[in-house]
């Protein structure tokens, strides 16, 4: 493999994804950040400079799984202390398997404030996919406020409680169309037609593409807050990967994607070619937010001549049923590593919304993540046992909890301990998921994400998790992810191998349920851990250590 080096200022900037003037959060005057391509061997070296004025930051490499470099892995109070205003880090890590990736901040809600962008491994130089394509696009999708993030952190850690409530609108490659419908004259909608010049900041990109070829079409989701459906009118597309593995391909109509999952579609241009074709992206379970557009443009017409058919899915789409069918057709390809069929290990993680001191939270058996000051991966190394909650968080909850209704003793605590695994033993994870704090039949997905490691998901299941259930897992082609969903009132089943030195964060990927709390923190073989840099901890306990160390 070669090596890469990227240069990256992370900086505000004023911009206009949605055809509204805000600050977004940019990388190299870019919004969303440069893409990253590679190929499978080579080493990134991103060198990230803090521009902005008074805060840190931190990048973090999402579903690239840091094998020897945990220290790379860019989770502030995790893998490292965050980059201060003025100050540089280095990242250097190897990328070991191809697939659609992406990064993003890692620090408070820089994620949601638009610090993000792609992040393509392709094969090793003269190796070929086994599916054949003519050429690609890659989509990165969000979701965006006019709002600052500060507003929205404050409001959520208030009292009265403030939510963030729903997307003002839906980027495609950070441009999206706010109060007004690209297909406002095809639709039922109240809502204007969209006037902008093609071309234009906020014109949606468009995907241009030769009649009778294949493509392959890149989707990720980088949303703070929902979940997105995603369609192109008239192409089925053929489903061939998810977080960076290959699954069993089957056709859809449409993509079910929640925040940090992606996959990649096989498109066929094979339909009328004196036509062009609405790409529609919407919000899943909720309404309020219109529909994101871009389109399809078969080359040899204008791309400025809008398609005449509707687009699809435009009306309420209600309910995760159809998104629930969608992720259980995902199942991993033949010649996928099978799971252990073993654990040594199983925490059953319970997911509730709770008070902590009349404040909204999420809490994991009962305990509502904060993350301590000094990062755990120098702390765990270095031994430094002030620095987090030296007990482990519990491996389960009380049997007898009723997942239907609202708590009966809402309150919950704070906590920063971690679960520590022994080198190399097979973990299972059950997440549970229970009705909201206040009101009855109400219980929000959650879509996990595993830092460091792929799983299996083994399986999903309805209501709570039974002794008996895992009789119904699914041991033979379970897909491997490093994101699955748990939905309303339902269990997921995980189950991955501990054989990554380093710690590791484990989260809801709703980026104001993790800064309520709703994450784990996961450790394993951190003795093993070599040359974490002293830019990594420099910060809280571990700063004397990193002053003694050579300066790299
Ligand atoms: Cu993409 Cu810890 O997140
Ligand atoms: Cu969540």
């Amino acid at each position: 493999g070669g090596l890469r080096n990227y240069k990256f200022d992370v900086e505000y900037m004023i911009q206009k994804p949605d055809c509204i003037e805000e600050i977004v959060m940019g990388i190299n005057g870019q919004f969303p950040g440069p893409t990253i391509r590679a190929h499978v061997g080579d080493i990134l070296h991103i060198a990230v400079t803090n521009k902005l004025f008074t805060e840190g930051t931190v990048i973090h490499w999402h579903g690239i799984r840091q094998n020897g470099t945990p220290w790379a892995d860019g989770t502030a109070s995790i893998s490292q202390c965050a980059i201060t205003p003025g100050e540089t880090f280095h990242y250097r890590f190897t990328v070991d398997k191809a697939g659609t990736y992406f990064y993003h901040g890692h620090y408070g809600m820089q994620r949601a404030a638009g610090l993000y962008g792609s992040l393509i491994v392709d094969l090793a130089e003269g190796k070929k996919e086994a599916f054949h394509y003519d050429g690609e696009f890659n989509l990165l999708l969000s979701d965006w406020w006019h709002k600052t993030t500060n507003e929205q952190e404050v409001g959520l850690s208030s009292i009265p409680f403030r939510w963030v409530n729903d997307p003002k609108s839906l980027l495609i490659n950070g441009r999206g169309q706010y109060n007004c419908s690209m297909a406002a004259h095809l639709i039922k909608t109240t809502l204007p037609q969209c006037k902008f010049e093609l071309g234009e900041e906020c014109a949606p990109h468009i995907l241009q593409v030769d009649p009778n070829k294949t493509y392959r079409i890149r989707i990720a989701s980088t949303t703070s807050l929902v979940s997105l459906h995603f369609a192109i009118a008239n192409h089925k597309m053929m489903v061939v990967e998810a977080d960076g593995n290959y699954v069993q391909p089957f056709s859809t109509d449409i993509i079910h994607i929640h925040s940090g999952e992606s996959y990649s579609v096989l498109i066929t241009t094979n339909q009328d070619p004196n036509k062009n074709y609405w790409i529609s992206v919407g919000v899943t379970g909720r309404e309020t937010t219109p529909q994101a557009f871009t389109i399809l443009n078969y080359k040899n017409i204008p791309n400025s001549l809008f398609p005449t058919s509707p687009p699809p899915f435009t009306s309420c789409f209600g309910g995760y049923n159809l998104t629930k069918a969608f992720t259980h057709k995902i199942l991993a390809l033949k010649g996928t590593p099978p799971p252990p069929h073993y654990y040594n290990r199983r925490l059953l993680l319970l997911n509730t919304e709770n008070l902590v001191d009349g404040c909204d939270k999420y809490a994991i058996n009962n305990i509502s993540l904060v993350l301590p000051s000094t990062p755990y991966l120098g702390a765990i190394k270095y031994k430094i046992n002030g620095a987090f909650d030296q007990n482990p968080p519990p491996d389960n909850f009380s049997a007898d909890y009723d997942i239907f209704n609202p708590p009966l003793n809402p309150n919950s605590k704070s906590g920063n301990g971690v679960y520590t695994f022994e080198l190399n033993h097979v973990v299972d994870v059950i997440l549970q998921n229970a009705n909201s704090l206040n009101e009855k039949n109400i219980s929000e997905i959650h879509p996990w994400h595993l830092h460091g490691h792929d799983f299996w998901v083994l399986g999903y299941g309805d209501g709570k998790f039974e002794q008996g259930d895992e009789r119904k897992f699914n041991l033979k082609n379970p897909p491997l992810r490093n994101t699955a969903v748990i939905f309303s009132y339902g269990w997921t089943a995980l189950r991955f191998k501990a054989d990554n030195p380093g710690v590791w964060a484990f989260h809801c990927h709703i980026e104001p349920h993790l800064q309520m709390g709703m994450g784990v923190v996961f450790a394993e073989g951190v003795e093993r851990v070599e040359s974490i840099p002293g830019d990594a901890i420099r910060c809280g306990f571990t700063r004397n250590i990193a002053m003694n160390k050579k300066h790299n």
